[in-house]
């Protein structure tokens, strides 16, 4: 992924849009390999279709299946340099008095179970090669209270809340800094995982166009 290691063997969960196919497609423009995932085996086989068999290994399927994970891990080949948790979807929006089950159960089965169940797959070969990169991809909400976009992806970021819509909207239209492009969000991405930023471990690092300092 850097001049420095260019065999660089990195799994990256929705790689089919947005930031993960950015970062997908500049892992691969950097000279490493991607096992990418994502639901969409059509959005798959157009970053196939960019990047090249050599560069891409397409894997389709739900995250949310522990099989999934498991033929993730394995497509990698026991060799995996960096993991990028960069699949996730939104809520909707809805205030806590109005978030239903399933909404719940699905966004934190997307965004945070299969994180950790890819995460706790992948440390094995990692800990026996003595290295590795794991970067996980949260929303701005994260950092604090609200949030949303704005990345300018596939993903469905609309408010389904008239409640939320009409309290938070204007509040989030009035500090929100101008959308970002994924390449944008993927350079940081990349760089985490690369041999650049091998003493930097823990960090949180927003990328959002000064929006968490607002
Ligand atoms: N775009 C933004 O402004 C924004 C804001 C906040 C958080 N995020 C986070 O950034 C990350 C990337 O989002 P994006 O904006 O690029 O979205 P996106 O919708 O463009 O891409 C997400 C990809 O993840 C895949 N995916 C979703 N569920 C999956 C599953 N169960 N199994 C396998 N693949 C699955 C989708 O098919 C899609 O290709 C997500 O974690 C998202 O929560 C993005």
């Amino acid at each position: 992924m850097t001049a420095a290691s260019p065999t660089a063997r990195v799994i990256v969960t929705g790689a089919g849009s947005g930031i993960g196919r950015a970062t997908a497609v500049r892992i691969a423009a950097e000279g490493g390999h991607v096992v990418a995932a994502d639901l969409d085996p059509a959005r798959l086989d157009d970053l196939v279709g960019q990047c090249g068999e050599e560069a891409v290994t397409a894997l389709a399927g739900d995250i949310t299946e522990p099989e999934t994970v498991r033929r993730i891990v394995a497509a990698a080949g026991g060799r995996i340099d960096g993991l990028a948790n960069v699949a996730g979807i939104m809520d909707g929006f809805p205030p806590p008095s109005e978030v239903d089950d399933a909404v719940w159960d699905r966004v934190l089965g997307i965004n945070l179970t299969a994180t950790m169940r890819l995460t706790r797959a992948v440390l094995p070969a990692m800990i026996e090669a003595g290295h590795g990169s794991i970067v996980n991809v949260a929303s701005e909400a994260a950092l604090r209270g609200s949030a949303a976009g704005p990345t300018i992806t596939g993903i469905d970021g609309g408010m389904r809340s008239a409640y939320a819509a009409g309290r938070g909207g204007p509040v989030m239209q009035a500090t929100m800094p101008a959308p970002a492009a994924p390449g944008q969000v993927a350079a940081s991405i990349v760089w985490l995982l690369s041999d650049d930023a091998t003493n930097i471990n823990g960090v949180v690092l927003p990328s959002d166009g000064g929006w968490s300092v607002a």
